[in-house]
């Protein structure tokens, strides 16, 4: 079996693959103009986030048996139209749910404790201890929007920090030690409001003015899911106005974002979405994806 890596993947498990009889070649720089020329000799493609595999792109491989995604979601490739192609569509659903969950916690410890903007405060020289009191997270109630493997990591490290977790998600009816409750109810009782959910077309634009204006004055805000859940514009308004004291974002409605105003606010604590960037994860990323490549081929039936 013929393997193209169109993204960064770890040497080791490169080897792993080549050493179980696959042929793998490694262009993890290619480009989007590129890959339509050099896919169609290859049974299989490994991707990351940077690789999106359109429509377009799979009718130019008629030979295309498998797609693996190292990583979560799969809204960077059209997974349902590879799959009516007989393509079979891969990811790695548990590799980096730690990863995200510890970035998460991150910035509510960030963001209670001002981390960011005493950091830049003591980097000008100042000993400015006024400006600075902080919460603790402890004691507070974390809203979880999406309880699965991500939520639920979020879930264990929360409750080990003494917070109270409410969640909603239309589905997980329910999970120890975690209250379920209604949207609303999450919106009106939630300290800290983290995200952990798909982007759908349902979920898009999920949290905007309307649900702004139903939560706690001083709310803090985790997105490490995907940008445009949240409408960055109501954000904006929310996080100008008071209404939420801060937010923590790994992810935008656009990466890397064209208009930076949200990113420099001073209540905003932001990263380019690196919630699964860590050795850990991806070195898991990397075994999960091999394993089930070189399980692929032993299934693939000889031409
Ligand atoms: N920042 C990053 O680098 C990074 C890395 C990995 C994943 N992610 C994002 O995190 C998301 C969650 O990942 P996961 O591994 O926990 O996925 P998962 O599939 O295990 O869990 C998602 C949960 O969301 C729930 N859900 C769906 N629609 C909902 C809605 N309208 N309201 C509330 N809940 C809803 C589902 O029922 C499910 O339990 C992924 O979809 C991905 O977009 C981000």
């Amino acid at each position: 079996m013929k393997v193209l890596i169109c993204d960064k993947t770890e040497q080791e498990y490169i080897e792993q693959m080549r050493a179980a009889g696959l042929i793998v070649d490694v262009r993890d720089d290619i480009t989007a103009e590129e890959l339509p020329k050099v896919l169609p000799a290859y049974d299989a493609m490994v991707v990351r986030s940077r690789t999106k595999v359109r429509q377009p792109l799979i009718d130019a491989c008629p030979n295309l048996k498998v797609i693996v995604r190292g990583g979560v979601g799969l809204d960077t490739i059209d997974h349902q139209y590879a799959k009516s192609k007989g393509i079979a569509v891969m990811n790695t659903p548990l590799a980096s749910s730690a990863s995200v969950a510890e970035l998460a916690i991150g910035f509510m410890f960030a963001l209670a404790r001002s981390i960011y903007k005493a950091t830049s405060s003591m980097k000008a020289e100042k000993w400015d201890k006024k400006s600075f009191e902080g919460d603790e997270i402890g004691g507070k109630t974390l809203g979880l929007i999406g309880l699965g493997n991500i939520g639920q990591e979020t879930a264990k490290r929360a409750i080990a920090l003494g917070m109270t977790v409410i969640a909603y998600d239309p589905g997980v009816k329910e999970f120890k030690g975690i209250k379920m409750v209604a949207f609303d109810e999450l919106l009106a009782q939630s300290d800290y409001i983290s995200l952990h959910l798909p982007k759908t077309k349902e979920t898009t634009n999920m949290i905007s003015a309307e649900q702004f204006a139903k939560m706690k004055n001083g709310v803090r805000i985790i997105n490490c899911a995907r940008g445009g859940i949240i409408n960055e514009e109501a954000l904006y308004e929310a996080l100008t106005n008071g209404k939420v004291a801060g937010a923590g974002l790994d992810v935008f409605s656009e990466e890397p974002p064209t208009d930076w105003k949200l990113v420099k606010l001073d209540n905003v604590i932001a990263s380019p979405h690196i919630g699964a960037a860590t050795k850990d994860a991806q070195a898991r990323v990397g075994a999960e994806v091999a394993a089930k490549l070189i399980e692929f081929a032993k299934n693939m039936q000889p031409v």
